[in-house]
């Protein structure tokens, strides 16, 4: 088992970074996690602040890092205004260049980045699976702002010798109190757990703790480096995720959300439709093939842990 001593989370105060530290901090000896609030200790976590584009200042901290995890992004649940659009790119790219630049002033730069993207690089699919190697690239906005995070995380300025780069093409994250699970079961609560849209789009998802054991896995296997579908292997309709997520409430009825009335909703609550209507049918052939163990494989073991 590999021990390792310094942490460093980039926009680690969200919903994957707060279950990351939950389970590292007494794990490492000292997790520093970049924010643009206000910095603080707790414990071994040294929250520190940044201003969104430079981390310079935080060189020295820097050195001897073990293992960084980039998870800053403005978060895509919102409306694709121009100035949430811009936000969304740029946000990812620059600290993706900050921790770049800041790295090549390092006597002993990371052993390991492991850079959060997104599972949404892949076309709409509702006709064959999509692995790291089998696969088709889609387009539109979203796709766009994947596309160019991956590049700039893959360009010449951040190759070091001794660096080992993952990234991870997330699917949607199941959390028990955080991100898209528990406005689905408040939703169910009420009767709205129906099939979304004609529900025959593909649900890729994924619980948090897996994410967590995946991070682990790659930490522990030196062999491991490029892209990985961060995803449970048993994608599902969403007429059968809405159906499993009924059954392990208890509750009989769900009706359903058409088309229109998810964009009228969207418009409401501002987000898009495209966050539940794309077909996402990634598979995480890399990771079955290294031998990871699901903790949870399937949305029954996954939704009667979250339910819970
Ligand atoms: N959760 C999911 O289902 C999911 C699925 C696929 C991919 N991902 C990706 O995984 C990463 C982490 O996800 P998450 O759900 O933990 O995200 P999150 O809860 O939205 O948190 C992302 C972090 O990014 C920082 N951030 C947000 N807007 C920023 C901006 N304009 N400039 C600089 N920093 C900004 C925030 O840190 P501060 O406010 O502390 O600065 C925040 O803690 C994201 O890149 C996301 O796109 C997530």
């Amino acid at each position: 088992m590999k021990s390792i001593q310094k942490m460093v989370l980039h926009g680690g105060t969200g919903q994957i970074g707060k279950a990351i530290i939950n389970y590292y901090r007494n794990k490492v000896q000292e997790i520093i996690v970049f924010t643009r609030g206000v910095s603080r200790n707790e414990n071994n976590v040294h929250f520190l602040n940044w201003n969104g584009k430079s981390l310079n200042q935080y060189k020295d901290l820097l050195e001897d890092t073990d293992v960084i995890i980039n998870l800053v992004g403005k978060n895509v649940n919102c409306r694709y205004t121009e100035a949430n659009k811009k936000e969304i790119f740029d946000s990812r790219t620059d600290s993706i260049i900050a921790l770049s630049e800041v790295f090549q002033k390092l006597n002993n730069p990371p052993k390991i980045w492991i850079q959060s993207a997104s599972a949404t690089i892949y076309r709409h699919s509702e006709d064959k699976p999509m692995t790291e190697i089998n696969s088709e690239i889609g387009e539109g906005f979203s796709v766009e702002v994947c596309k160019k995070w991956e590049a700039t995380f893959n360009s010449e300025t951040i190759q070091f010798p001794t660096l080992r780069k993952v990234i991870l093409r997330t699917s949607i994250v199941m959390s028990k109190n955080d991100g898209a699970f528990p406005r689905l079961k408040t939703m169910t609560k009420y009767g709205l757990g129906g099939k979304q849209g004609n529900g025959l789009q593909m649900v890729s998802w994924i619980h948090d703790e897996d994410v967590i054991g995946i991070i682990d896995f790659i930490i522990q296997n030196d062999s491991i480096n490029g892209v990985i579908n961060c995803t449970a292997p048993t994608p599902l309709t969403n007429i059968d995720f809405m159906k499993s997520l009924r059954k392990s409430m208890g509750i009989k009825i769900g009706l359903p959300a058409s088309k229109l009335l998810l964009e009228i909703g969207a418009l409401f609550i501002g987000t898009e439709t495209e966050l539940i209507l794309k077909s996402r049918w990634v598979i995480p052939e890399r990771l079955n093939k290294l031998g990871y163990q699901f903790k949870y494989p399937t949305i029954e073991k996954a939704f009667k842990n979250l339910t819970n």
